[in-house]
């Protein structure tokens, strides 16, 4: 298997522990273990007690009755547990796919989307989305991209890097093309819950077509990247079985701790979507005027979901060094457009509390630019 560096992950190795605001990050606020067992009484004399052996590798029976209440219609047996979306995505597309098969993703995106699949050996093709057409999605585009042998569209709502939601026609469109082809949709939902009005929440891909298969996560929007566990849920129980007879090659089941803290957290999960949605939502407007304040700089279209943004940067300057200089300088972390193949944006995050804290810091540094 031959795959490129992940540059997302590469730049986030080199700055994520040494920079001391993250602005850029994609994760919401987290919480200690302490904080997740006293949301529910009990949970800590559990968790101590439960032995460090295997898990079942779909998950557990409690983690997946868990998992199976975020969505309607989905029962745990459509629920495989992961360590975390980065394997759903791995574990996904080198059981589904391989030489021979065409794949559709929606760029930009998270790179293991794109990069995984091509290191499946599968012909790709990037449907993509565009700053300056205010990121729609061409539907047209993507219809004719469909060839005989596309057996995968990959879709992301919410999005990274842009923070927007796709809209519910545009959902439902990318469902009818592929259901009437039989073609698999995978839907990377790691951002839901975290609309910034819950009323603009989508339906889970699984809901609602039997060949689309939902990517979810403690990571992004209860804040529990540190749990590495995540699922895939799909109602088609040979695309399941599929995908976990390659998870045997990869992790073989769960975290037997993680799966015990995921349960009691999804359980509560609204108490921690909450907490992060007023986060996201207090922070939000501040960086919104700074970007106006700051317009000869940075320009966007504001994002309804999730807790990053995707600016325009307006200087002809090299995007790369810019961000570089103010994590050295300020010590403030954002993430060059570059990495996503967007030479002329940064990805922006507002999911952590001291986001004011760290937006004083980088107006200091281009106050002192200027
Ligand atoms: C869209 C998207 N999918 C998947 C992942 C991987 O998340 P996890 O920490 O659950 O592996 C990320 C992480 O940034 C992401 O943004």
């Amino acid at each position: 298997m031959q795959i490129k560096p992940f540059r997302i992950e590469h730049y986030f190795g080199k700055y994520e522990f040494t920079t001391r605001y993250l602005l850029s990050s994609s994760d919401a606020e987290s919480r200690t273990v302490q904080e997740l067992l006293d949301l529910e009484p009990g949970a800590q004399e559990c968790l101590l007690k439960q032995r460090c052996g295997y898990t079942e590798s779909p998950g557990g029976p409690a983690l997946r009755q868990a998992i199976s209440g975020i969505y309607r219609g989905i029962k745990p047996e459509h629920v495989l547990a992961v360590s975390a979306a980065e394997e759903g995505i791995f574990v996904f597309y080198h059981a589904l796919v391989g030489p021979g098969d065409h794949v559709i993703v929606e760029i930009p995106c998270y790179e293991s989307a794109l990069e995984v699949a091509r290191s499946t050996g599968a012909q790709i093709s990037e449907w993509p989305r565009r700053y300056e057409d205010g990121w729609v999605h061409d539907l047209a585009a993507l219809e004719k991209m469909i060839q005989p042998n596309t057996k995968i569209i990959y879709i992301n709502t919410p999005h990274n890097p842009t923070g927007l939601l796709m809209p519910a026609n545009v959902l439902q469109h990318v469902m009818k093309l592929a259901s009437s082809r039989g073609i698999l949709v995978f839907c990377d939902e790691v951002y839901r819950e975290l609309e910034h009005d819950p009323a603009n929440r989508l339906p889970a891909a699984c809901e609602i077509y039997e060949r689309a298969v939902s990517l979810g996560s403690m990571s992004k929007s209860y804040g529990l990247p540190g749990l590495r566990l995540g699922w895939l849920v799909c109602k088609d129980a040979e695309l399941l079985a599929r995908c976990l007879e390659f998870k045997y090659y990869t992790t073989i089941c769960s975290s037997a701790p993680s799966e015990i803290l995921t349960a009691v957290a999804l359980r509560h999960r609204e108490v921690l979507a909450q907490r992060n949605r007023e986060i996201v939502l207090r922070n939000l407007p501040l960086l919104d005027s700074f970007f106006r304040q700051r317009a000869n700089l940075f320009e966007w279209i504001k994002p309804n979901a999730g807790p990053i943004g995707f600016v325009h940067f307006k200087p002809q300057r090299d995007v790369f060094l810019f961000c570089e200089d103010v994590a050295r300088k300020a010590g403030v972390l954002l993430l060059p457009g570059t990495v996503y193949d967007q030479p002329h944006h940064i990805r922006f995050g507002y999911g952590r509390k001291n986001m004011p804290e760290a937006l004083a810091h980088l107006s200091a540094y281009l106050d002192a630019q200027a």
